[in-house]
C-alpha cells in the first residue's frame, strides 16, 4: 500500500510582525523554542518508531523563505553537477541522478541560521538518542524540468559515517503535476514506499544506512536541501 503525505496548515503564509516590546519578544522566544523542540520530539518519536520522519510545516517559516531565497539568488557558477560516491571516488552518472548541488558552508546570514538550526537538532538527537554525532554536511539541491534521482542509500560503501539524513523542501504552491515527489522506501516494509510532496516546510529525516529512497522526476523547477549528520567512527553503533 502506497502512503500520501500531503502538505497541510498555514505555517507558510505571510510573516508575523515583530513584537512591540521585549517581553513580548521573550515570550515569542519560548514559543518558537518550545516549537521547535516539540518538532524535535516528534522527529525522534517517529524514527525510533520507524526509522524515517516526516513533517510538514515543520522548518521555521522565516528560515524557510531566507533559504529560498538564497537557493534562487545564489550565483548559478556556485552550482555544479552532482555525483554519487564519495569525496575523489565521486563519478558523474546521470542515469543515476541529474540535479545540481552547491553545498552550504554558512557565510551567508540564511546559511548561518540553518547550520544553527541544524546544531540544535544535532544536540538533541544526541541527547534523546546517544546518536554521538559530531559534524553536519548539507547542500542545496536544483532538480530542472527531467531530473530525477534513482533508488538509492546515503551511507557510502565502507563508510557508514553518515548516521542521519535530513532533508527539507522550499517549494511554494508545489501541485501533483508537478512530479519530483520522495518515494523512501521504509526498511522494516519496503513494499510499503511513502510518497512525500517536496512543499515549502516540509523536514524528512531518515537513518542513512537503512532508507531506500529516490526523487520521481520532476516537471518543473524542485528546490531542496539535503543534509547528513555524522560519526567519526565507521563502526556500528
Ligand atoms: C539526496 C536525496 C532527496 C530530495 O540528495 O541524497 O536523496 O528529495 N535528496 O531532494
Ligand atoms: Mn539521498
Amino acid at each position: 500500500m502506497a502512503v500520501r503525505i500531503l502538505p497541510t496548515g498555514d505555517l507558510a503564509g505571510p510573516g508575523k510582525r515583530l513584537p512591540a516590546s521585549a517581553h513580548a519578544a521573550e515570550q515569542q522566544t519560548d514559543l518558537a523554542t518550545a516549537q521547535r523542540l516539540a518538532g524535535f520530539d516528534g522527529m525522534v518519536q517517529n524514527l525510533l518508531d520507524t526509522g524515517y520522519s516526516v513533517q510538514t510545516n515543520a522548518l521555521p517559516p522565516l528560515l524557510c523563505r531566507m533559504l529560498s531565497d538564497e537557493i534562487q539568488e545564489r550565483n548559478p557558477a556556485r552550482f555544479h553537477k552532482a555525483g554519487i560516491g564519495k569525496n575523489r571516488k565521486s563519478k558523474l552518472n546521470s542515469r543515476v541522478r541529474s540535479d545540481e548541488i552547491s553545498w552550504i558552508e554558512g557565510t551567508s546570514k540564511s546559511g548561518a541560521a540553518w547550520l544553527a538550526w541544524a546544531a540544535s537538532l544535532q544536540m538533541y538527537l544526541n541527547e534523546q538518542l546517544f546518536l554521538g554525532l559530531v559534524s553536519f554536511e548539507s547542500h542545496f539541491s536544483r532538480y530542472r524540468q527531467g531530473d530525477f534521482y534513482r533508488r538509492h542509500r546515503d551511507a557510502f560503501i565502507g563508510d557508514n559515517t553518515r548516521k542521519l539524513s535530513i532533508v527539507i523542501y522550499l517549494n511554494k504552491n508545489w501541485s501533483p503535476k508537478d512530479g519530483g515527489e520522495l518515494v523512501i522506501y521504509p526498511k522494516e516494509a519496503p513494499s510499503q514506499e511513502i510518497t512525500i510532496v517536496p512543499e515549502f516546510g516540509t523536514v524528512v529525516a531518515f537513518l542513512s544506512e537503512d532508507v531506500a529512497h529516490e526523487v520521481l522526476t520532476t516537471h518543473c523547477d524542485r528546490h531542496s536541501i539535503a543534509g547528513w549528520f555524522r560519526t567519526n567512527s565507521t563502526q556500528a553503533l
